[in-house]
């Protein structure tokens, strides 16, 4: 369980957290909405630690980030990875290299060894076949579209089987197709690895496939959380606008295709 409670967070004279509560249980995955430059990358980069808070605390199963520092704070946080927004790879590593770098930085959390070659290869193959990109081990980023970039970047990101996932708008910029296929590939590593998954985004199609709750956020707090129905019924003109960007309930077309 994440539990955020009072968070406050300026730049300059912009106050862009403003006392913000949050719970995030486990298991679930939590979509966060939100109009563009609200403060939703800022929220996430406090949850995994690269921003302090001016106020307010964080509890990451049931330990006080807010309150550690250097290699205690990355310690408390080695179950948890993010996909940036930009989803950015390392220009001059091929995709296996890329793929594979946390493991080959960091001991197991499980058992504190290194693991070996031959494990990191099969773990990087395993991670590329489960987003689709089996066979593109050898290719440099520049040689993919942006959809394979992501799709890498996610590889990357579900190599390490973190048990929290941070997704800063996974499918902004990419076309409905390729766009499709993240919010599956979002569903599938949820299931594949029990994970608890923060999503943001502005897309409200995205958040109604990947969800079981959706939340707003306006003025530097979490105005309104549900269940996708609930939320839908909301009385909120942006929830109304939302609603009306899309033509049909995703969830829908979950039921008709699974994969
Ligand atoms: N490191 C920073 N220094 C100054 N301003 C920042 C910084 N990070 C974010 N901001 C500002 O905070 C606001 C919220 O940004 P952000 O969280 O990126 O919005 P979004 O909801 O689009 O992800 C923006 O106005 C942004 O310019
Ligand atoms: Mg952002």
């Amino acid at each position: 369980m994440i539990e955020i409670r009072n968070l406050w967070k300026k730049y300059d004279k912009l106050q862009v957290l403003s006392g913000l509560d949050l719970t995030i249980k486990t298991g679930e995955t939590l979509v966060i909405l939100g109009p563009s430059g609200i403060g939703k990358s800022v929220l996430l980069k406090h949850i995994n630690g690269i921003t302090v808070p001016d106020e307010g605390t964080i509890d990451v199963d049931g330990i006080r980030i807010t309150d550690l520092k250097d290699s205690h704070l990355s310690q408390a946080l080695q179950h948890m990875g993010m996909l940036f927004q930009g989803g950015a790879l390392f220009d001059s590593m091929n995709v296996e290299h890329n793929t594979g770098f946390y493991l080959t930085q960091h001991p197991d959390p499980k058992t504190g060894k290194r693991p070996t070659k031959s494990e990191i290869k099969e773990r990087v193959d395993y991670a590329l076949e489960i987003v689709g990109l089996s066979g593109t081990q050898k290719k440099m980023p520049s040689e993919l579209s942006g959809g394979m970039r992501k799709r890498a970047a996610l590889a990357r990101l579900i190599v390490y089987r973190p048990s929290i996932l941070l997704y800063d708008e996974p499918t902004t910029g990419l076309d409905p197709i390729i766009a499709m296929q993240i919010n599956k590939l979002i569903v599938k590593t949820q299931k594949e690895l029990k994970a608890t998954s923060i999503v943001v985004t502005h897309d409200l199609f995205s958040a109604l496939y990947v969800g079981d709750r959706l939340a707003l956020m306006r003025d530097g707090k979490i105005v309104h959380i549900d269940e996708p129905d609930a939320f839908l019924r909301i009385d909120d003109p942006l929830i109304k606008f939302l609603y009306n960007t899309i033509s049909k309930d995703p969830r829908t077309m979950k039921e008709n295709h699974n994969g």
